[in-house]
């Protein structure tokens, strides 16, 4: 990503992909009619553990917001880092209605330790198996910020 780019997207409660900008469409690699209505998971990268995710779901349908390191897959198998900022978007009752995501150029440092972390995580996935891969990967991620006494969100805010 550019220093100045932005990657924007909205999603409906289930992560239908409803809005994206430009800028998602050029790094994605995805017309605007492919995307719309897909699943947000288009860009998933096999690389990215799946207790990110979990963890990603969890903090948003607590309704608090998201911070995160996500390697996403372009529609040519090329990769792209960002650094995401996912927040719930309520209705006038206050109830959940969907999702935005704004994402800008991670700093190389932060992906420099943090990839692999994933990869260690993903290793521990594919051991695992599919049903308890979240199970195996998840105290790794936790270790990483229970160790130093701070919550996710401030370990990864300092990376
Ligand atoms: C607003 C919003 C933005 C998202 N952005 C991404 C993204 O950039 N890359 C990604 O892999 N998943 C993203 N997700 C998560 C996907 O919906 C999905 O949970 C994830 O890709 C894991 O796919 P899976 O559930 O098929 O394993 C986003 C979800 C929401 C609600």
């Amino acid at each position: 990503m550019r220093d100045e780019d932005f990657i924007v997207s909205k999603t409906d409660e289930k992560g239908r992909i409803s809005y994206c900008n430009r800028i998602f469409m050029e790094f994605a690699g995805y017309t605007e009619s492919e995307l719309l209505g897909s699943q947000h998971n288009i860009v998933r990268h096999p690389d990215m553990p799946r207790a990110v995710f979990r963890f990603m779901w969890e903090t948003l349908q607590s309704g608090q917001e998201f911070f995160g390191y996500v390697k996403n897959m372009a529609s040519d198998g090329s990769f792209y880092w960002v650094f995401a900022n996912v927040t719930p978007t309520r209705n006038a009752r206050g109830e959940i209605v969907g999702y935005f995501s704004v994402r800008r150029k991670p700093r190389t440092d932060a992906v420099a330790l943090i990839a692999p972390l994933y990869a260690e995580m993903l290793a521990r996935e594919q051991a695992a198996g599919a049903k308890q891969a979240i199970d195996a990967s998840r105290p790794l991620l936790e270790e990483q910020f229970q160790s130093k006494g701070v919550s996710y969100e401030e370990f990864i805010l300092a990376l």
